[in-house]
């Protein structure tokens, strides 16, 4: 018979060996590759050409939770990057405007690379009213024409969001008036606080409590953990999402909690509340938002997508940390989707200069403290979607053979003449 001691040590035995099965299943024990971090690599190596080359950076892009909502359709004469509104994030994001600030994002990576390319680029944003999954078109001009690559086309495959607590210190005045000229467009502001600042403060008291909101919201918590990827299988067979290894804690700490049983959505807003309260915002030298006129113009949101990501390369290029930090509009879209009092709405105004512009991304920068990981990718080979540019590309290939023709029957009547 096993007494009590020994069920005891019996019992210990079977959680270590549960232990070691989890840490080789993890990949902790025996190295294993990463397929989802390939695509950093193929970026880096310049493993595409052409038209590919854009799809190549623009996976690269910031999406919300790491959900990469896009498809891309390839043609000889350019690409088009669609919505794919099924890579939602529920009540996190209940009217799709993270998602399309990711395809914003994604769309400026695109008009980044086409510099190295030597191809001129022309982006439409929603081009096809008929369709308003189509985010935009990137036509592409003939092949040869020599461009200046873009100097920011190296943070592409650096830039990564840095989660970890900052060395805090101030931002300097010459880096501060980089970041300000992120917007490049008429349809977006970027307004930035010092973190020790009045505003700074009231911007880092206000995202505590958004975030406090969002872990006692059971939909909201249940939305992001369903992105949230514990397993490594589950990792490298779905190449999105969170994990504990992007999350800010150390790589000894992630290799530890790797081991642990798969956590809960509760337990994931607690330790979220905690890093916003105890690191996050503490350790930031700079808070920013992106204001838009109207937070439902798609086209506007795309642009402050771009906007972001233009910030954070340009962050990324002058040393510089990032993290998004949307816990005020993402409660904000909450409310209004509950039809609550529109409280977070009205606290923002507190931060504006004109209440008339709307936040629809918030951030903090800083000094790193360690350099961030890179988090995984679907390559491109998987998110090339149907041919849909193919009667775009036929119109075009016939209307530049018209031209061809047109252009030689003037030369045989002059001949002729
Ligand atoms: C619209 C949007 C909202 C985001 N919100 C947050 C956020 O609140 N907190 C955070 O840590 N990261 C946030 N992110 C960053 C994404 O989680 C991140 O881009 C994604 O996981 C890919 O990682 P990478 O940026 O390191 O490549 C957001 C990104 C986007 C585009």
């Amino acid at each position: 018979m096993i007494d009590r001691r020994g069920a005891l040590r019996l019992g210990g035995g079977a959680v270590l060996a549960g232990g070691v099965l989890r840490a080789i299943d993890q990949g902790l024990i025996i190295p294993r590759d990463r397929p989802g971090l390939a695509a950093w690599d193929d970026w880096n190596r310049h493993r595409h050409s052409g038209p590919l080359a854009l799809v190549s950076a623009a996976i690269l892009a910031a999406s919300p939770h790491n959900t990469q909502p896009w498809r891309f359709a390839i043609g000889r004469y350019g690409v088009d990057i669609f919505e794919v509104p099924e890579r939602a994030l529920g009540a996190m994001d209940p009217f799709g405007r993270e998602r399309l600030l990711g395809l914003g994002a994604a769309v400026h990576t695109m008009a980044l690379a086409s510099t190295g390319i030597d191809r001129r680029a022309a982006v439409s944003l929603l081009p096809d009213a008929a369709n308003p999954l189509h985010v935009a078109m990137i036509e592409l001009g003939p092949e040869g024409q020599r461009t200046v690559p873009h100097p920011l086309l190296p943070a592409i495959g650096r830039r990564h969001t840095d989660r970890g607590p900052y060395r805090g210190g101030a931002v300097v005045d010459r880096a501060l008036a980089t970041l300000a000229g992120a917007a490049r467009s008429d349809a977006v502001r970027i307004a930035l606080f010092a973190a020790d600042s009045a505003r700074g403060r009231r911007f880092g008291a206000l995202t505590i409590d958004a975030t406090a909101a969002i872990a006692a919201d059971d939909a909201m918590m249940a939305a992001s953990h369903a992105w949230f990827r514990h397993s490594r299988r589950d990792q490298d067979r779905l190449m999105d999402g969170l994990s504990v290894a992007t999350s800010g804690v150390s790589p000894w700490l992630a290799a530890a909690a790797a081991i642990l049983p798969e956590q809960s959505a509760a337990s994931e807003g607690r330790y979220w509340l905690d890093a916003t309260r105890d690191s996050a915002v503490p350790t930031a030298s700079l808070f920013g938002l992106i204001l838009v006129p109207d937070l439902a113009d798609r086209r506007a949101t795309l642009l402050a997508g771009a906007a972001w990501q233009r910030l954070h390369l340009l962050a990324t290029a002058l040393g510089l940390s990032a993290q998004p930090l949307n816990q005020l509009p993402e409660m904000i879209d909450r409310q209004r989707q509950l039809r609550q009092p529109p409280g977070y709405a009205r606290a923002v105004d507190a931060l504006l200069d004109d209440p008339a512009w709307r936040p629809t991304f918030a951030f903090r920068i800083g000094h790193p403290l360690s350099p961030p990981g890179a988090s995984p990718r679907r390559p491109v080979s998987m998110v090339i979607g149907q041919p849909a540019r193919l009667a775009y590309d036929v119109g075009r290939a016939g209307a530049e053979t018209r031209a061809q023709e047109a252009a030689l029957a003037r030369r045989l009547q002059k001949q002729a003449r």
